[in-house]
């Protein structure tokens, strides 16, 4: 019994360790213990013998599956989410939430449960909706009926989720104060989260702490993974327009080539990164459109160039609009052009807070062991249109594992069902921890 114990290595601090269940000690005697040759770390294992129990939300993964497939086959894009918003609305009331409110940033929708344990805050528990305008190539039986349009970034699967939090919520309302559960619209590309936040959700249903949750294709089925600080990138766009004096292309001589001055400005933007920012620091500038020219033989009057800029830093994205301009005006003029630029600060940082990202840390580990919950998991330099509720409201945006699927917004990408019950438990968790029963 000893020796199988002891087989347990911890690598890290070279030395034994026994895991100890809630009776442990009796099966481990201290004197024994002691006898080891080995240091030994007592690892306490109760902590799993607490962990809720998933097999009904298992159960509830069935119906909510049932549903995500149903929002899959019929993708809706940005604010034009109303059959979407219908039938969430719909399921909602037949969960017997009577606060419903639709119509928030076009087709946005919050709804209000209130626990059983007498007064409390009210927490945030947001789900995006929308799809994106892309042709599915993912082959499943519930795959998108509308060309064009698909659920390539799992928000069917987030929706899903909520509800079956919503369903389970409603009907055990284990909680104290009150639960908002926010649908919200347009977050591929319209900031329906900024709306939602503008609309006055925040202080409407009196939200004190917001949460998020997004599906991670590459993490495993049944973790999570999160950080403190900053998680998403903060978003700039800009368009530049290359002014030079078109000619004759067999007379370049007699003309300012803009295409020419074009391709300098897009290499020397390449040095805002790897010259002039801090190495330690993350700034992103990638020219993502060029359009130049008509003919073979003309020399165009302008060119056109736009891109985009990831911060994560609030300061690094503002000072990138001066870089910009001052490389791109530096090099056109000095080849004797010219050029405009017309920059824009779109989503903030998302920046998840301590306690808040504490407490989801807490909720997903309870469920799933803290193995398979990386609290360390690095920011990504996309961006999110939940940070302007993050802005609004402390709170905590987290993953969860989707498994080796194909990565979002790819055309064969698809939310993975296996998952739902571990978001679901998730949000109940959640909500069971932050507004628990004195
Ligand atoms: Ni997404």
């Amino acid at each position: 019994m000893l020796l199988s114990a002891n087989n347990v290595i911890d690598k890290d601090r070279q030395c034994g360790v026994l895991e100890l269940g809630t009776n442990g000690l009796q099966r481990f005697p201290m004197e024994c213990i002691k006898a080891l040759k080995h240091p030994v770390v007592v690892r306490r294992i109760c902590e799993k013998e607490q962990m809720r129990d998933l097999e009904i939300f298992h159960d509830l993964k069935r119906e909510a599956a049932d549903w995500r497939r149903y929002l899959h086959q019929n993708p809706e894009l940005g604010y034009r989410l109303e059959n979407t918003a219908r039938f969430v609305a719909e399921k909602l009331a037949s969960f017997g939430i009577n606060h419903i409110e639709t119509g928030i940033a076009e087709t946005g929708i919050v709804a209000l449960i209130h626990g059983q344990g007498g007064d409390g805050p009210t927490i945030g528990l947001r789900a995006d909706m929308d799809a994106l305008p892309i042709l599915e190539a993912s082959n499943k039986p519930w795959s998108s009926t509308i060309p064009g349009k698909m659920h390539g970034c799992g928000h069917d699967g987030h929706t899903a989720m909520l509800l079956g939090a919503a369903k389970y919520l409603a009907s055990t309302r284990n909680f104290k104060g009150a639960v908002a559960l926010i649908f919200q619209p347009a977050e591929e590309d319209g900031r329906g989260g900024e709306r939602m936040v503008q609309e006055g959700i925040m202080d409407r249903f009196g939200i004190s702490q917001v949460f998020g949750m997004h599906n991670e294709p590459g993490l495993d089925v049944g973790t999570f993974a999160i950080c403190n600080g900053p998680v998403m990138a903060a978003l700039g766009e800009f368009d530049i327009v290359v002014k030079g004096r078109g000619g004759h292309a067999a007379e370049p001589h007699r003309s300012v080539d803009p295409i020419v001055i074009a391709a300098q400005i897009i290499l020397g933007l390449q040095t805002l990164v790897s010259r002039q920012t801090d190495p330690l620091k993350s700034l992103v500038v990638s020219v993502t459109k060029l359009r130049a020219g008509e003919a073979y033989n003309v020399i165009p009057e302008t060119v056109e160039l736009a891109g985009t800029v990831r911060a994560l830093a609030p300061s690094l994205r503002e000072s990138a609009e001066k870089q910009i301009h001052a490389a791109a005006q530096g090099i056109a003029r000095g080849f004797g052009g010219d050029i405009e630029l017309n920059y824009r600060c779109l989503e903030p940082l998302t920046v998840n807070s301590t306690a808040e990202t504490n407490l989801a840390i807490k909720a997903a580990r309870a469920l799933v062991g803290s193995d398979a919950v990386n609290d360390k998991f690095p920011p990504a330099m996309g961006s999110e249109d939940f940070s302007y509720m993050l802005e609004a409201r402390p709170g905590s945006y987290i993953y969860l594992g989707n498994g080796q699927t194909a990565a979002v917004h790819n055309p064969e990408y698809d939310f993975n069902d296996e998952a739902m019950p571990y978001g679901i438990a998730y949000w109940v968790n959640l909500v069971e921890t932050v507004l628990a029963v004195d």
